[in-house]
């Protein structure tokens, strides 16, 4: 018994291609459809000229270059003789660059379409690095086959059948290390929907045979795919070429009729055939095979047989009929390392089977991790808007070791993984922002600085809710800004860093956010609060020691006090305080008195003549708030900036510092409503100082007398002489020399202060609204105090017993979980002020609702929070 054919390797020798060429060329397409539609093709010569294309002589294909498909590589001619060669051939573009070089194509038909991609490699002594080399090639993020080339004449093709699920269709070659990847062709046809379907993987070409003598692709196929012809020998009559034949019921593979109208007969009337070929035994088979009568039978001649793979009953009993029929498996088969189809006769059978045509196929599921099409499609346009000359090649977000520079992705859905961070700082671009970001609706992160935009920045920047962070610093944007982003950056939803311009940046502090991190979940023990209250400045008299003419050059100088506005004069100040006559307050650097400007009460504290020191905190202290402005920071005013008087002017507030509330045998009693609401005023402000500010500033000496209350009691920090501003390099780790006040000092900070040492006092002050004790008192300080007392068990015993038990239980406990958090001595297990607002608020809005939030973790009180380690 003999076989026909077998093992057609995919590399397909240079004689066939000398052949084919011929037999088209002589050969009158015979149109079986006509039609020459290549709407549904793209047909690309690589290695052409940027911006070439031509017909294929043969093949009446247009082929295009592959400018636009791709961006990297180079362009080669083959150095063989180009005789016999088909024109695409000639040349091929070869990548000696990046791991992964991905072409991507965009059919018009888009997503959702089963598509035909065909990749074709001839190697042709191209370069003089050798011919032997080795590379992956894959669709999309999946891998798809290994180019292994060792032989320059052969061509390797690979041939898949695919159902996309995105619009754009990517090819990638990646450098596996031996040798630079090089591809020739590549070609993508649409297939109509119902052709081979049924199945869930996609189908990898093994071989497309059909009886005849010449190969037939488009335009006798019109979906060309490509019928390389079955050998024959002389078990075989002849190949009968049938007018008989007519398309089937089982029409769905649309095989022209110019394959399934040969057969060849065998000679003797009873043969069994076998079709051989090689392969593996995890491959997962899929077979097509098409079988039309060609003889017309006479009435005593039956042609009846069964089909076998390895052995195994597939098919049968098949009587052909002149009309097509296709059999094939829905399920896959498992394959062998050499695989036999067998064509049976059944016993009743006395004419020989027949086939007229064969496919194979390996089925393997394409995962199609991809990025969300709309942020891929996005970011590519952001990609060409800019003329970026990244390698962003191929999906933005897969494989995640490929992940684009710059880029970050959300994972959480690996068929529509989302872009959250783009990071094109110095990357040169020119013109304006553009809309394509609009899209990338996910992001949190987008970094724009240093480069050369210009323009209005963009209102869609406002709506990008997830957006978090916006580095716009170093451009050239038009003012204003559009109000809603100031607004979101003004709330902490946004971290906007943007140069400050003009007197109309004025009062967002732009270089920074109050974000609510709501994302970053800290695990805070829960809790509410309440706070504090305040007083007048503290203050001094003044006089400034120094000679009138060295002062008066630090005053030019000094580029802070260029707002003249808010500019007073020594003789203008003395008028405001009605000759310096009520005092309100007293302090190391001077004294506050009680003012008026226009009939609006102000305070004006005054610095004493004595130190060098007062005269920096005066100038750090005017600094800072002339650039921030929030509801729970005291307003400044003005300031008088005379020669060697020195004075800030701020708003009045009327119920003094939360210290004097709390600590001073006042008659009226901070209710446990009006602690919390000055709790989350205060640390408002300091959340704004912390994270709305860029760079943040630490305040230093967070304590219950710097914070103040107005006729309403609403809080505001005060006293900003120590505060200090720090670079964003800083933010975490100052070196500066430790102030503050003692028992609301940070005691893991070494020599460093930090936001977390604010963090630490306020703790400190939390502690001090909930047990109206100072932060020390009896040299017992106030941590070890609470710490040990819950400890005890005595929770109720640390409230403030002026309160009566007028409090609610739940509310206290979170307030102290939280103070507690705060006071940790690590500084990292701190929570952030951001944190604490979103606490307090919690549980701000429980008291007013007279209900409290289920924290089932906060009851009973967490203990573990609170035997923080001592320092080691
Ligand atoms: C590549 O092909 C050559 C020749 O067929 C073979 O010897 C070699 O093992 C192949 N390499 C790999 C990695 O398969
Ligand atoms: C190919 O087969 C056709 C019939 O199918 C025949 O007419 C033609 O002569 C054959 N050509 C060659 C080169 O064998
Ligand atoms: C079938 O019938 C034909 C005449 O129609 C005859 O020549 C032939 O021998 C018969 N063959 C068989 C197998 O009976
Ligand atoms: C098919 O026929 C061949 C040869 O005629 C035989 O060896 C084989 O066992 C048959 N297969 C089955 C499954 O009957
Ligand atoms: C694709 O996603 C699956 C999970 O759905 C994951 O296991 C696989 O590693 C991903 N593949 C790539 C190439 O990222
Ligand atoms: C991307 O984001 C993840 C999670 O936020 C983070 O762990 C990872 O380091 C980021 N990768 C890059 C390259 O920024
Ligand atoms: C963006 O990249 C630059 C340097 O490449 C880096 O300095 C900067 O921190 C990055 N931006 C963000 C938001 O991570
Ligand atoms: C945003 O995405 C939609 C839907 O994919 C698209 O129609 C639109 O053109 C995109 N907008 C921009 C500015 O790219
Ligand atoms: C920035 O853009 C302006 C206006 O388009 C142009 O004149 C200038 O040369 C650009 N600068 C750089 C560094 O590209
Ligand atoms: C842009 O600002 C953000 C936030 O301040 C920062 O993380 C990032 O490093 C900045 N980018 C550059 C290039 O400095």
């Amino acid at each position: 018994m003999l076989y026909e054919t077998s093992n057609m390797p995919l590399a397909v020798e240079m004689k066939m291609f000398r052949h084919f060429i011929l037999i088209l060329l002589l050969h009158v397409a015979r149109l079986v459809y006509a039609q020459n539609d290549q709407s549904g093709f793209i047909t690309i010569d690589c290695g052409i000229d940027k911006g070439a294309d031509y017909t294929g002589s043969a093949t009446g294909l247009n082929y295009v270059s592959d400018d636009g498909f791709i961006e990297s590589g180079e362009n080669y001619k083959v150095t063989l003789s180009t005789n016999g060669l088909a024109s695409y051939q000639t040349t091929l573009r070869s990548f000696p660059e990046n791991e992964r070089n991905c072409y991507t194509l965009r059919p018009q038909q888009g997503k959702n379409n089963r598509y035909l991609m065909r990749a074709r490699f001839l190697h042709g002594n191209y370069d003089s690095l050798g011919q032997n080399r080795q590379f992956d090639l894959y669709l999309g993020t999946d891998y798809w086959a290994t180019i292994n080339i060792t032989d320059p004449w052969s061509e390797h093709t690979r041939e898949i059948i695919h159902l996309t699920s995105s619009d754009d269709i990517s090819v990638c070659l990646i450098n596996t290390g031996h040798g630079n990847p090089f591809i020739s062709g590549l070609e993508l046809r649409l297939l109509d929907i119902d052709m081979y379907e049924g199945h869930s993987v996609s189908l990898f070409l093994v071989n497309r045979q059909y009886f005849g003598n010449k190969t037939v692709r488009y335009e006798d196929d019109m979906y060309d795919r490509i019928w390389y012809p079955l050998s024959m020998d002389t078990n075989y009559n002849t190949v009968i070429n049938s007018d008989l034949v007519s398309a089937g019921q089982s029409d769905d593979e649309k095989v022209p009729l110019t394959v399934v109208s040969n057969a060849a007969i065998a000679i003797s009337s009873t043969y069994n055939r076998v079709y051989k070929w090689s392969g593996d035994t995890a491959d997962n088979l899929i077979i097509y095979i098409h079988i039309a009568e060609v003889e017309i039978l006479k009435s005593n001649q039956t042609r009846e047989f069964n089909i076998f793979l390895n052995g195994v009953y597939l098919f049968g009993p098949i009587s052909p009929k002149t009309s097509l029929t296709t059999l094939t498996n829905k399920t896959p088969y498992t394959g062998s390392s050499s695989n036999r189809l067998q064509f049976n006769q059944t016993q009743n059978s006395n004419r020989p089977p027949i086939y007229n045509a064969i496919e194979i196929y390996t089925g393997k599921e394409l995962l199609q991790n991809q990025t969300e099409e709309t942020d891929a499609f996005a970011i590519r346009n952001t990609k060409s808007a800019y003329g970026l000359k990244r390698n962003w090649q191929g999906d933005p977000c897969f494989p995640q070791e490929f992940l684009w520079n710059g880029l970050n992705c959300s994972y959480r859905n690996p068929k529509a993984a989302r872009i959250i961070s783009l990071n094109l700082s110095s990357s040169g671009l020119s013109g304006e922002i553009v809309t394509a970001l609009a899209n990338l609706t996910m992001i949190e992160s987008l970094d724009l600085s240093y480069n050369n935009l210009t323009g209005a920045v963009p209102q869609f920047l406002a709506s990008l809710d997830n957006l978090k962070l916006l580095n716009l610093t170093g451009n050239n944007f038009a003012r204003p800004l559009p109000a809603e982003l100031l607004a979101k950056s003004k709330k902490g939803s946004l971290f906007l860093s943007i140069e400050v311009i003009g007197d109309q940046d004025k009062g967002y502090c732009l270089n920074g956010s109050c974000k609510n991190k709501k994302h970053t979940k800290v695990v805070i023990p829960v809790i509410v609060a309440i706070v504090v209250v305040f007083v007048l400045l503290i203050a001094f008299a003044i006089v400034w020691k120094y000679k009138w003419r060295k002062t008066k050059d630090l005053a030019i100088k000094d580029d802070v006090f260029k707002q003249r506005n808010q500019q007073y004069t020594y003789s203008e100040v003395q008028n405001i305080t009605n000759n310096f006559t009520t005092v309100i307050g007293k302090g190391g650097f001077g004294t506050v008195f009680h003012g008026s400007i226009e009939g609006n009460q102000v305070a004006v504290k005054i610095l004493s003549e004595s130190s060098a020191q007062g005269y920096k905190e005066f100038q750090s202290e005017v600094k800072l708030l002339m650039d921030v402005r929030h509801k729970n920071i005291t307003l400044l005013v003005g300031y008088c900036n005379d020669s060697n008087r020195k004075g800030i002017i701020y708003e009045y507030m009327a119920n003094g510092n939360l210290g004097q509330h709390l600590f001073d045998g006042y008659s009226d009693i901070l209710s446990w409503d009006r602690r919390l609401q000055i709790g989350c005023d205060a640390a408002e402000g300091l959340a704004y100082m912390h994270h709305g500010c860029r760079p943040p500033i630490v305040h230093r000496d967070v304590k219950s007398s710097n914070i103040l209350l107005n006729e309403g009691f609403q809080a505001k920090l005060a006293d900003f002489g120590l505060s200090r501003a720090f670079t964003a390099e800083d933010a975490t780790h100052v070196s500066t020399i430790v102030a503050g006040t003692y028992g609301y000092i940070d005691p893991d900070s070494t020599n460093r202060l930090t936001v977390k040492s604010d963090v630490y006092s306020f703790g400190v002050v939390l502690l001090e609204l909930i047990t109206s004790r100072r932060a020390i008192s009896k040299n017992i300080n106030i941590i070890d105090w609470v710490k040990s007392t819950v400890a005890e068990g005595h929770v109720e015993h640390i409230i403030d017993p002026k309160l009566q038990g007028n409090f609610n239980r739940d509310t206290a406990w979170k307030l102290v979980e939280l103070a507690i958090a705060c006071v940790s001595y690590a500084s990292i297990k701190r929570p952030t002020m951001n944190d604490v607002v979103l606490e307090l608020k919690n549980c701000l809005q429980a008291e007013q609702t007279h209900h409290c939030i289920p924290d089932n973790e906060s009851l009973p009180l967490n203990l573990e929070s609170m035997s923080d380690p001592m320092p080691r």
